[in-house]
């Protein structure tokens, strides 16, 4: 996993990480199988965004996943109170993630 950014200065959340007793170098996340409805698609476990998002983007912050797939990165940011915007080369993936997301209330 690799937090990549552009500007000089930029928000990084360490303390999420000592708050929630988590190594910085490794990371062990179980697996967390999910359905996508026959979609062929590569989700990763919430968990996994969750550090991402606590660590990266402020808590009111708005998330781009120019890889939305089924979604996991932005139904997690609209969980934890982030917008999320997500983009995909294939129409089904943005269907089902615009299906799913707007399903879920919580969602935005
Ligand atoms: C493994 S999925 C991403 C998972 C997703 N980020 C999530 O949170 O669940 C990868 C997605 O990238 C999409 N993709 C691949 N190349 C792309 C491109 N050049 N532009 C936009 N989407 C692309 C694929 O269609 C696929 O749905």
């Amino acid at each position: 996993m690799f937090l990549l950014a552009q500007a000089r200065k930029y928000f990084f959340n360490k303390q999420a990480l000592v708050d929630h007793k988590i190594e910085e170098d490794m990371w062990t996340i179980s697996a967390q199988p999910k359905s996508t409805s026959g979609l062929d698609t590569a989700p990763f476990p919430d968990e996994l965004v969750q550090r991402c998002l606590d660590v990266g983007c402020s808590d009111n912050g708005v998330v781009l996943d120019p890889f939305l797939g089924s979604g996991t990165s932005i139904r997690v940011a609209n969980l934890s109170g982030r917008s999320g915007v997500g983009i995909d080369l294939n129409r089904d993936f943005c269907e089902y993630a615009a299906t799913t997301l707007l399903d879920d209330e919580k969602c935005t």
